[in-house]
């Protein structure tokens, strides 16, 4: 029996072409993902808006939803438009206005070789009320750590994909960090320069400048950054997309991490504890509270997924009825 306990509001699922009552599953532990990481998967949120609940940048999501899947060299038998209509489909069964989606794709039962040739890919969506992801306080703003452990390297993986077994160093990170009392961790990259937190970009704020890196820092381009690069500039900041020192980020401003499950939420201070063997130095973020420019944005991005902000009325898509 599945409990709905820590998935607020879920009662269906969608899987493989029909709705299934969320207390209803079954994986055999052979499946292929369970063992290897040989998933893929999204992370969507749609809001309550005047014209009901519509999804954020849905297209967006599932063209990288399928880029992950060719990353896996997976064959979905479904199509993008099959897939945007069964997660709108999976948030209306569920009577959800504001809610998480978590579209995955994974090589399921069939044989343990690395090489999954007998493994079926397996396409469930699941949707539920989630709330603030690093927790109520987190508006406050967090206490960052930078983990001793780098980035996966660009060079080392298409980090544009979002593949499971990857997200395992996010896992061990956000432990480490929470296990010592820190809201969330930061990763350098190869270089030693930000790369992004374990499910969040990250941004600096210079004067009037946002910053944010890219994918040859080792980050996700998230979704999220990309939009509040376009919402930024659209309130007259200069952005810049470009390598983040740790330096910059020490003597920021402004810092705050963004994505889809995260929102944006303001770092306060930065522990450094790249080096294992330095002592720690912990760095206050500007006036060490949320900061003016973070705000706006945070307005702004609510304004957008709330369609409160006609201009950004593009990136909704309606559920319907
Ligand atoms: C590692 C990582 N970086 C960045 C992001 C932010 O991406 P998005 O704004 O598309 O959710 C995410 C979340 O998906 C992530 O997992």
């Amino acid at each position: 029996m599945f409990l709905n306990t820590n998935f607020p509001k879920a009662q269906k699922y969608w899987y493989e072409g029909d709705l299934r009552d969320w207390s209803e599953a079954g994986c055999h532990p052979m499946t292929h993902a369970l063992h290897y990481g040989s998933c893929v998967f999204e992370g969507i949120r749609a809001y309550g808006t005047a014209k009901g609940p519509a999804v954020f940048r849905l297209p967006e999501h599932v063209d990288r939803f399928m880029l992950s899947a060719g990353v896996v060299k997976m064959k979905c038998r479904f199509s993008k438009d099959e897939i945007a209509e069964a997660i709108k489909e999976t948030v209306r069964a569920n009577g959800l206005e504001s809610c998480y989606i978590r579209p995955l794709l994974f090589y399921g039962y069939g044989n343990l070789g690395l090489v999954p040739k007998a493994c079926p890919v397996e396409l469930a969506i699941s949707a539920w009320e989630w709330g603030a992801y690093l927790g109520e306080n987190a508006a406050q703003g967090v206490n960052a750590f930078i983990s001793p452990w780098r980035r996966v390297h660009h060079t080392q993986f298409n980090m544009s994909a979002k593949l499971g077994g990857v997200y395992v160093q996010s896992t061990i990170c956000a432990l480490e960090a929470r296990e010592q009392g820190f809201g969330e961790c930061i990763f350098l990259n190869m270089e030693g320069r930000v790369a992004e937190g374990p499910g969040q970009n990250v941004f600096i704020v210079k004067g009037q400048t946002l910053v944010t890196n890219g994918r040859l820092e080792s980050a996700l381009e998230g979704i999220t950054r990309t939009s509040l690069l376009e919402i930024g500039q659209d309130l007259g900041f200069k952005t810049q997309v470009g390598p983040i020192t740790k330096e910059d980020l020490f003597g920021a401003d402004e810092a705050f991490y963004c994505g889809t499950a995260t929102e944006v939420i303001p770092i306060v201070t930065v522990t450094d504890g790249s080096d294992p063997a330095a002592p720690r130095a912990k760095y206050t973020i500007g006036a060490g509270q949320p900061g003016p420019v973070a705000g706006r944005l945070i307005k702004a991005f609510q304004d957008a997924v709330t369609g409160r902000e006609p201009r950004y009325e593009k990136w909704l898509t309606y559920v319907g009825p």
